[in-house]
């Protein structure tokens, strides 16, 4: 019998995974159908609910319907008349105290392959390691760790379980050394239910980020009031969720002082503290060292590639603004690397492998020289996440982008052939994304007036400046960094206080 969860209707009949006991295998298998997706969809879940969180929290709900024993349907679909649609729940409902005793079966796929438990594909280890991950981690988390991950035997293997009172008991064959036969490990299946519905962890950063182009950002452009940004922690949420999302944010009616800018960045944490101070002006002076000081155009570009782990977050404090020109343009470096990817995918490749090197060659106070990848992928894989266009391929996840060709250092041309062959494919993949980043369509300006504060992504959203004019007024700009641990700290506190830090079924 169909089950009627949110309005639509789903037949629990032949959707279950090849790996999980079926009703009419002899199994009563509610122990498993828990058991698999507390372990082994954590990531797929994480991203559907990251999603859309109401459509994509139904889904899954839905997805755990297909998986409810027949003998549980009516008493589901009973609970859910009775809970107005509220699935999660009637699901909860549903299942209380089945009695069950069942065999765990390790869940066999791709995933558990494509993890690559080093030295050993074997998938009850793979379980064996999130169910610690899980205890440990989770359910008991403070509790001291017993056994590490690398104590567990690659033939390790959940074996019987047996649920009693809503507890999960675990068995083991082949168990970590120093346990005698008589181990059991005891879940709640409580707590296994609510980390079902209940997806990423505490941790994980669940506003995704959306590319955007010059149209985009013209209709999301934020401005907030600097003393509600100081203020409210709600507004300060707002500022962080926009950062994270789109990588940029405006502040406005911030006072005419130098230390403004500290008090703002202040807001989110630390400052990252550079060669260039804690914070630092942009005014045009003679003979500068740095193209920045100078009144030219300056191209879109990231600060401080040339350092190892370049600044997250960079403020831009307007203190004078009374010459002409200077307008400041942005341009979101991750949306050209999706329509790279989608337009030349051997291109986009090209520019995740090849080494680029920047500097700042100014001895004797300093040389700074470091090698970044134009495009650098997330690792691991899940840790970042994009929403990507309906009906597109998905790029891989891109942690951050690397692009500053005012500070690149010089590029060796290589001799040999086929390292030759790779210069030449490199350069024609950074001229291809130098396209897309300059092109009239993806750049979003503004003139930045006294008393804005430009807050943006510094390893996302380029920035550039057009040329002023020295010989009217002055221009003068304060600024700062912020690193990204500091960022997402704060990004995660708050999101436990107002929602959106954690996506709860
Ligand atoms: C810089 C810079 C922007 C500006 O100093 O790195 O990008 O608007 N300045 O002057
Ligand atoms: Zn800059």
């Amino acid at each position: 019998m169909p089950l009627r969860i949110g309005g639509r209707s789903y037949s629990t009949v032949g959707h279950h995974g090849g790996a999980l006991p079926t009703e009419g295998d002899g199994n009563k298998n509610l122990g498993p159908a828990y058991f698999s997706l507390a372990t082994g969809n954590q990531k797929e879940t994480q991203e559907r609910l990251m999603k859309s969180p109401e459509a994509e929290r139904l889904s899954l709900v839905n997805k755990a319907a297909k998986r409810i024993p027949r003998q549980y349907q009516r008493r589901a679909a009973a609970a859910n008349e009775k809970n107005h649609g509220y699935a999660a729940q009637s699901i909860q409902e549903a299942m209380k105290g089945a009695p069950v005793r069942t065999t765990v079966r390790p869940k066999v796929g791709a995933e558990a392959i494509s993890r690559g438990d080093p030295g050993n594909r074997s998938i009850p280890l793979k379980q064996r390691n999130i169910i610690q991950i899980t205890e440990d981690g989770w359910f008991n988390r403070l509790d001291p760790k017993l056994f590490q991950t690398s104590d567990i035997p690659g033939d390790c293997q959940a074996s019987e379980s047996t649920e009693n009172n809503g507890t999960l008991t675990v068995h083991w064959t082949n168990d970590v050394a120093g346990y005698d036969s008589n181990h059991v490990s005891e879940y709640s299946l409580e707590a296994i239910k609510k980390q079902v519905l209940k997806a990423p962890a505490s941790s994980d950063i669940v506003h995704q980020r959306i590319p955007w182009d010059k149209t985009t950002m013209e209709e999301k452009v934020m401005w907030l009031d600097y003393d509600e940004y100081m203020n409210r922690d709600e507004t300060l949420f707002d500022a962080l969720k926009q950062l994270q999302i789109y990588g940029l944010v405006f502040l406005r009616n911030v006072p005419d002082s130098e230390v403004e800018v500290e008090r703002v960045a202040g807001r989110m944490g630390n400052l990252r503290d550079t060669f260039y101070g804690r914070t630092w002006d942009v005014k045009s002076v003679v003979n500068a060292k740095n193209i920045a000081y100078t009144h030219q155009y300056l191209g879109l570009h990231m600060d401080l590639l040339y350092m190892q782990h370049p600044p997250h977050i960079q403020l831009l404090h307007c203190l004078r603004s009374t010459s002409t020109g200077g307008a400041s343009l942005f341009s979101d470096a991750l949306h050209a690397a999706e329509a790279l990817y989608r337009a030349q995918p051997r291109a986009f490749t090209v520019l995740t492998n090849y080494p680029v090197p920047y500097h700042y060659d100014h001895a004797p106070a300093h040389y700074y020289a470091n090698t970044h990848p134009t495009i650098e992928l997330a690792w691991p894989r899940g840790s970042v996440s994009t929403a990507a266009p309906p009906g597109r391929p998905a790029p891989p996840p891109i942690a951050h982008l690397n692009w500053s060709p005012p500070f690149q250092a010089p590029l060796r041309l290589p001799r040999h052939d086929v390292a030759r062959n790779r210069f030449r494919a490199f350069q024609a993949a950074t001229r291809d994304f130098g396209r897309l980043v300059e092109h009239e369509d993806a750049v979003f300006e503004h003139r930045l007036g006294p008393g804005e504060c430009v807050l943006f992504l510094n390893r996302r959203v380029l920035h550039a400046r057009r040329a002023f004019d020295v010989g009217v007024g002055e221009r003068w700009l304060k600024g700062a960094y912020v690193d990204s641990d500091v960022f997402e700290s704060k990004l995660r506190v708050l999101g436990a206080r107002f929602g959106g830090g954690q996506v709860v079924g």
